[in-house]
C-alpha cells in the first residue's frame, strides 16, 4: 500500500479535547457550559449509533446534551412545537434533529424551523448562504471536519483539482463551497454524470460521499490523490465499507481516509466545536446569556 492513512480519530480527539479545555475555562470564568439539544424521531438503528456517538462526545467535552427521543408517529406540528421550545430556551445554544426524518414528516420545514443561530448542523438555508458567500458561521460538519482532515495532512488547495462525487444537502454542496473557498477548482459528480471513471481520474483531491459501497474503483484514482471517503455501508457479510475501493484505492493515493475511523469521528467533533462557537457567537450579541447562574 502507498498510501498513508488520514487518522480522523486522532485528528478530531485533538479537535475534541480543545473544546473540552475551552469549556473548562469557561466554566472557571464562571460562565455557563455549553447546552446541545439532540432530538431523534424514531428508532433507525444508524441513527440511534449516530446520536449516541454524538451524546458520549458532549460528556467527554463537558457540553451540556439534553436528548428528545420521540416516537415514529410524531407529526410534524408536534416536531415543530420541540423545535420552537429549544429555539427559546436560553440554556441550549444548540439544536440538532438526526436525519433522516420519517417520510410523512418534511425535513426542509424542520430545518428551517430552527433559529440559524442554534443551527450546529449548518443545514439552515441561512448557514448554508453563508458558507456559499464566503462568510461562514455553523456550518455543516461532515463537510467542515474534512476541510479539516485536509488541512491536518497539509493538503495545497489553491488551484487544485477536487472532485466531489455526490450532490446532497448534507455532504456534496456544501463540501463542494467548502473547497471553493479554499480556492480549488471543484467539479461536482451525481447520478447524471457521463463518465464518471474520467471525472475521477481528474481529481487530485477526491471526496466521495454517496452511500453506495465500492461505487469508485480503485484503479480509477489518480496516482498521488488525496482521498476522502464519506461512505458508511455495511454489507450482508457484516464488514463495514465505504464508497472507495479501499485496498486498490491505497495503492494509487497518496492519502486516504479509513472506513472507519476517517471521516465519521471528525463530524461528532466538529458539532462540538460548532456547539461552542454558537454558544460564544449568542454571547456575544447578548452577554447575560453566558451567566452560568
Ligand atoms: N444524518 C446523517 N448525517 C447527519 C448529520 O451530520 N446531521 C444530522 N442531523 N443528521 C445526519
Amino acid at each position: 500500500m502507498a498510501a498513508q492513512i488520514i487518522d480522523g480519530k486522532a485528528i478530531a480527539r485533538d479537535y475534541r479535547r480543545r473544546v473540552r479545555d475551552q469549556v473548562r475555562a469557561r466554566v472557571a470564568a464562571g460562565k455557563r457550559r455549553p447546552g446541545l439539544a439532540v432530538i431523534l424521531v424514531g428508532s433507525d438503528p444508524a441513527s440511534e449509533i449516530y446520536v449516541g456517538k454524538k451524546l458520549e462526545a458532549c460528556r467527554k467535552a463537558d457540553v451540556v446534551s439534553r436528548e428528545r427521543y420521540l416516537d415514529a408517529a410524531t407529526s410534524q406540528p408536534q416536531l415543530l412545537a420541540e423545535i420552537d421550545a429549544l429555539n427559546d430556551d436560553p440554556t441550549i445554544d444548540g439544536i440538532l434533529v438526526q436525519l433522516p426524518l420519517p417520510d410523512d414528516i418534511d425535513s426542509n420545514t424542520v430545518l428551517e424551523r430552527i433559529r440559524p443561530d442554534k443551527d450546529v448542523d449548518g443545514f439552515h438555508p441561512y448557514n448554508a448562504g453563508r458558507l456559499a458567500q464566503r462568510t461562514p458561521t455553523l456550518s455543516a460538519c461532515t463537510p467542515l471536519g474534512i476541510t479539516r482532515l485536509l488541512e491536518a495532512v497539509d493538503e495545497p488547495f489553491y488551484g487544485r483539482r477536487a472532485v466531489m462525487i455526490g450532490a446532497s444537502n448534507i455532504i456534496g454542496r456544501p463540501m463542494a463551497m467548502e473547497l471553493l473557498l479554499k480556492g480549488a477548482t471543484i467539479t461536482v459528480c451525481h447520478r447524471f454524470t457521463r463518465d464518471l471513471a474520467d471525472e475521477v481520474a481528474r481529481a487530485e483531491i477526491l471526496v466521495v460521499g454517496v452511500g453506495k459501497p465500492n461505487l469508485i474503483r480503485g484503479d480509477w484514482i489518480q496516482p498521488g490523490a488525496t482521498v476522502i471517503d464519506v461512505g458508511m455501508n455495511r454489507l450482508d457479510d457484516g464488514r463495514l465499507v465505504g464508497d472507495v475501493e479501499f485496498e486498490t484505492a491505497a495503492e494509487r493515493a497518496a492519502w486516504i481516509t479509513p472506513v472507519p475511523g476517517g471521516v465519521g469521528p471528525m463530524t461528532v467533533a466538529m458539532l462540538l466545536d460548532n456547539t461552542l462557537r454558537a454558544t460564544e457567537l449568542r454571547e456575544q450579541q447578548d452577554p447575560a446569556a453566558a451567566d452560568a447562574s
